[in-house]
């Protein structure tokens, strides 16, 4: 017998397939995450991040001219500071290396491209956690708010566009957008990484801004549990509550279950991280020639847009953007 439908009819040609193809992947889908570094001459390779660095302040500025001319839409800056302390201070001080960056950034290119900055104290504390440490070595939830709360202040004071909390502190979003709203800057908005996992995917990024975590600890006493999705759906739904403007699920590909499920629930732009470690596992099987890597990072892209992703933080935002300039 024959088949009944020729499913096979519609791939034939290249065209035929571009023509009923369900999801694109654009440049403008993409964040690029960017590191820079207090104190330092030049730019410094991260080895666990092929073709990723630390930026210097002028080495950044440059950077972010250059994706502006590719059309990337926007960006996410970490800091890795000179010096850190148990408060975790370079992240609200005025003169902290990302409030530095984003003035500078902001002189240069103005509103031509999204300036996010990623809101946490890891990168700024030396004992590697998200927040403070009560006494006995827990991570205090509210005494962190209004460090959050002033690091929001201080990114908006220096010229984000976006504040993203990625600490998963319960009520985050809320003592930042009271605290912005307060100080005038009602417009300022608010990226929260609403589903973040306690994820293994963040080694290359712990290289990438120094952190180690205190006697080996890790982050799931705040971080999500990866068994749970229903519980991802509370923080999104608590987070839009509290006055997101844009949530996030993170990482992306181990969670594309949590995407679909998020996208079907809310209306606000859903955004994914395609994280460090996502990015490094292709750059190595791709380096030993076991994988082509364009062909499985542009595979991965698009699976996380399929999944209901509105944009995706990537690693990979120059390269893709470059194939199409190119
Ligand atoms: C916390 C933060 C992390 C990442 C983004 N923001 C690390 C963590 O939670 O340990 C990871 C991003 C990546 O792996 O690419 N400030």
């Amino acid at each position: 017998m024959f088949p009944q439908r020729r499913m096979r009819r519609l791939r034939r040609t290249a065209a035929l397939r571009r023509l009923v193809a369900e999801t694109h992947l654009r440049v403008d889908d993409l964040v690029a995450p960017l590191f820079v570094r207090e104190g330092i001459e030049e730019p410094h390779p991260i080895a666990s991040l092929p073709g990723i660095v630390q930026h210097t302040r002028e080495s950044l500025r440059k950077e972010v001219r250059e994706l502006v001319e590719l059309g990337i839409p926007a960006v996410i800056l970490f800091g890795v500071p000179a010096h850190k302390d148990a408060r975790g201070s370079g992240a609200w001080d005025p003169d902290g290396i990302v409030q530095v960056a984003l003035r500078d950034l902001r002189d240069d290119v103005g509103n031509s491209i999204v300036l996010m900055a990623d809101l946490c104290l890891d990168e700024y504390t030396d004992h590697g956690h998200c927040g403070v440490l009560t006494p006995d070595g827990h991570v205090d939830n509210d005494a962190t708010l209004d460090l959050y709360a002033q690091a929001g202040l201080a990114q908006a004071a220096a010229g984000a566009d976006v504040v993203a909390p990625s600490g998963m502190m319960d009520g985050q979003v809320a003592a930042i957008r009271d605290a912005l709203d307060e100080d005038g800057y009602e417009s300022v908005s608010i990226l929260a990484y609403a589903a973040k996992y306690a994820s293994g995917l963040y080694g290359p990024f712990r290289d990438a801004v120094d952190v180690t975590i205190v006697g080996g600890g890790d982050r799931r006493g705040y971080q999500q549990d990866y068994r749970n999705s229903r519980e991802a759906l509370e923080e999104i739904r608590l987070d839009i509550a509290e006055g997101a403007d844009m949530v996030m699920v993170k990482p992306a590909l181990a969670y594309l279950d949590v995407l679909t499920r998020a996208r079907a629930e809310v209306d606000v732009p859903l955004a994914a991280y395609h994280v460090s470690g996502e990015y490094s596992m292709v750059k190595a099987a791709a380096a030993n020639g076991w994988i082509d890597g364009d062909a499985v990072a542009l595979e991965h892209l698009i699976a996380i847009k399929r999944a209901g992703a509105d944009f995706i933080l990537t690693y990979f935002a120059r390269e893709f953007a470059e194939s199409f300039a190119g």
